[in-house]
């Protein structure tokens, strides 16, 4: 070994003992005729010191290290004269005077500083921590979040194992399974025009294992999906991706509602965190509930801001823009936002119309409640007194006493459209009034969710989630006549308003899951690409579910970080590109003719 302690180790136990220390110059001072040099690891910083008298060629060594430099010391362990004692570090009451140097490496002067202050560690552009992650890595941020998710993954396996989970490994190289995003294919050389598809998931493999009798698996997997990378999403993650067989839905809520539970306390106890849970059990709530009350089935459940449908008190009163909305058959819809009087300015208002537009409602009418309870906005005319009043009433029955000071927003319009528009409205409402407490961890979960999605797409229904959710028994009929109508056994877990994992009870029955292509309009030629799961299903498949929790996307909200490159040792650009290695990258002419590939430049 090239050192006998760690830079994090060396205490007032160890005085006079003659150590050896391998690490990384952080600073430099000249101080009294003396060198001090803060050596880095990961694990900490030791200060050593030079002195001239006593071992002068040591000192003229030190005196020529810079910035980074790597560099092996032998010397003593020396108690701090009691002013230059440094509470803060757990080295920080001794040093180590160095009898002897040795340079490992020289560093050129770093793109950007590997110490500095939080403020200044914000500042250096991201592209740049990006190229050099190596550097990067070595800051404290990266350092922490790295040590955090290694943390998280340990623990998780560790949870599941304990719990009887096997973790397997599934194939990289294999076929489409559509999770809503595009593959990334790869050329089979062996097999000329053939291509393999990277992993969107493990879905199909980890039903397949279900089918293999292995009843509980897990497994901490790559998944590939060519679409445009955002600050909650990269083209390449990690999911926890888990099944169970024999189980019904709130056997697989529970297990992750103790797993999540479990690893928040774990994070506290190891002072990544000082979060707490706001409210267990976590809120169970039906997609229907979810949407009606937040606009949004991953609601963000630190503040409270709740919708209320008014749709039936407004259906006959006088103002059109209401009135027109449910006659077409729409709905109205209002929000209650608690002091906003006071805090909100015109402008602010308006910032919320264009807000509320960009998500295509028309507009964004509200009533300011004055002191006395008078009501003042320019719609109270048209409602009548009468109906605005009532309009009070319900909301004060429905989210608490509507107060002076308040001003109530509403939306009319098709309910997809109020829902969206007032979900947006709610949130930047929360922000703008302050409304989030940024000291817990809202976790829930939605149920119940639409098979499909809302809408028919080339006169087919599209999966909500994926194609071998399970729909619910009382509803199997309605596949037939009235297929949107169909609710499931899909369910998502949700963290502060974030949607951080999904999953489902699963098709096992053959005839079901063969029913389902059709309806979603497979061809003949679509459906032999799941042939394997069809004839799976008809050798002995058990009930099974499980989920799938984004690993980056969990660690960045619990970590309070703005973005999941922050958690990821080597992220990818918005556009895909790993800025360290460079990639993607051309290729020789050869590997592409050996694969049998010309490639098209329009
Ligand atoms: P789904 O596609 O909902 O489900 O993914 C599950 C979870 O993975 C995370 N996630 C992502 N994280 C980062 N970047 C991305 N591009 C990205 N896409 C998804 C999210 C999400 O909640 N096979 C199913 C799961 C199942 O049914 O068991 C699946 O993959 O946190
Ligand atoms: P108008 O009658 O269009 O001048 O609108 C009167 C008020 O109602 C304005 O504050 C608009 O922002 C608001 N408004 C218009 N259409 C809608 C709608 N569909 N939903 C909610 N508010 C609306």
């Amino acid at each position: 070994m090239l050192r006998t302690h760690t830079c994090n180790e060396l205490t007032a136990h160890n005085l006079g003992a003659a150590v050896t220390l391998s690490g990384w110059v952080q600073s430099r001072r000249d101080h009294g005729g003396l060198i001090f040099i803060d050596l880095r690891d990961r694990y900490g910083i030791t200060q050593i010191v030079f002195r001239p008298e006593e071992y002068a060629e040591a000192f003229a060594v030190g005196d020529s290290v810079r910035s980074e430099y790597v560099i092996q010391v032998k010397g003593a362990v020396s108690k701090r004269p009691a002013e230059m004692i440094n509470k803060h570090l757990p080295t920080g009451e001794i040093e180590v005077i160095v009898h002897e140097i040795k340079i490992l490496n020289t560093a050129k002067t770093p793109p950007f500083e590997v110490e500095s202050p939080a403020e200044a560690e914000q500042d250096v552009n991201e592209e740049r921590r990006m190229t050099y992650r190596y550097i990067d890595l070595r800051r404290p941020r990266m350092k922490r979040n790295m040590t955090a998710r290694h943390e998280a993954i340990r623990f998780i396996r560790n949870f599941l194992a304990d719990r009887g989970f096997l973790e397997v490994e599934t194939p990289l190289l294999t076929k489409s399974t559509p999770e809503g995003a595009r593959d990334y294919l790869v050329p089979s050389r062996v097999h000329r025009g053939r291509f393999y598809a990277l992993p969107q998931s493990p879905q199909q493999y980890k039903q397949l294992l279900m089918v293999g009798g292995l009843d509980r698996y897990f497994q901490i997997a790559k998944c590939l999906r060519d679409e445009d990378s955002r600050g909650d999403r990269q083209a390449e993650f990690s999911q926890l991706d888990l099944e169970m067989s024999f189980v019904e839905r709130d056997d697989v809520l529970d297990l992750l509602e103790v797993l999540a539970t479990s690893l928040v306390e774990y994070f506290k106890e190891k002072k990544f965190i000082t979060k707490s849970i706001l409210s267990k059990p976590f809120p169970r709530l039906s997609y229907d509930e979810a949407v009606l009350r937040y606009g949004i089935d991953k609601p963000d459940l630190r503040f409270g801001l709740e919708i209320t449908d008014i749709t039936e008190l407004v259906r006959n009163c006088g103002f059109s823009v209401f009135a027109d909305a449910v006659a077409k058959g729409g709905v109205v819809r209002a929000l209650n936002a608690p002091g906003a009087g006071e805090t909100l300015s015109r402008s602010h208002i308006d910032e919320l119309t264009e807000l509320a537009k960009t998500h295509h409602a028309k507009g964004l009418a509200y009533i300011k409640v004055k002191d006395g309870g008078e009501l003042d906005s320019p719609i109270v005319k048209f409602l009548g007194d009468e109906c605005a009043r009532r309009i009070v009433q319900a909301l004060s029955a429905d989210t608490g006493k509507v107060k002076a000071g308040d001003i109530i927003f509403f939306g009319a319009d098709h309910h997809l459209i109020v829902e969206e528009s007032l979900a947006h409205v709610r949130l930047d409402l929360a922000r703008r009034l302050g409304l989030i407490d940024p000291n817990v961890l809202a976790f829930s979960f939605t149920l119940d969710f639409p098979l499909f999605e809302p809408e028919y797409v080339n006169r087919h229904p599209v999966p909500m989630h994926h194609m071998f959710t399970m729909p619910r028994k009382e509803d199997l009929s309605l596949l037939d006549t009235d297929p949107l109508k169909v609710k499931s056994w899909q369910y998502d877990f949700v963290f502060n308003g974030n949607e951080t994992a999904g999953g489902s009870i699963r098709i096992h029955v053959p005839e079901l899951q063969q029913k389902i292509f059709e309806l979603i309009g497979f061809s003949k030629e679509q459906q032999k690409d799941f042939i394997h799961m069809l004839e799976a299903f008809q050798y002995g498949a058990p009930p099974h579910g499980g989920f799938a929790l984004g690993i980056d996307r969990f660690l960045m909200l619990l970590l309070d970080e703005p973005n999941i490159r922050e958690v990821m040792a080597f992220p990818k650009t918005g556009d895909a590109r790993d800025l360290t290695v460079g990639a993607p990258s051309t290729v020789e002419q050869q590997q592409l003719r050996d694969l049998g590939i010309r490639v098209i430049m329009e």
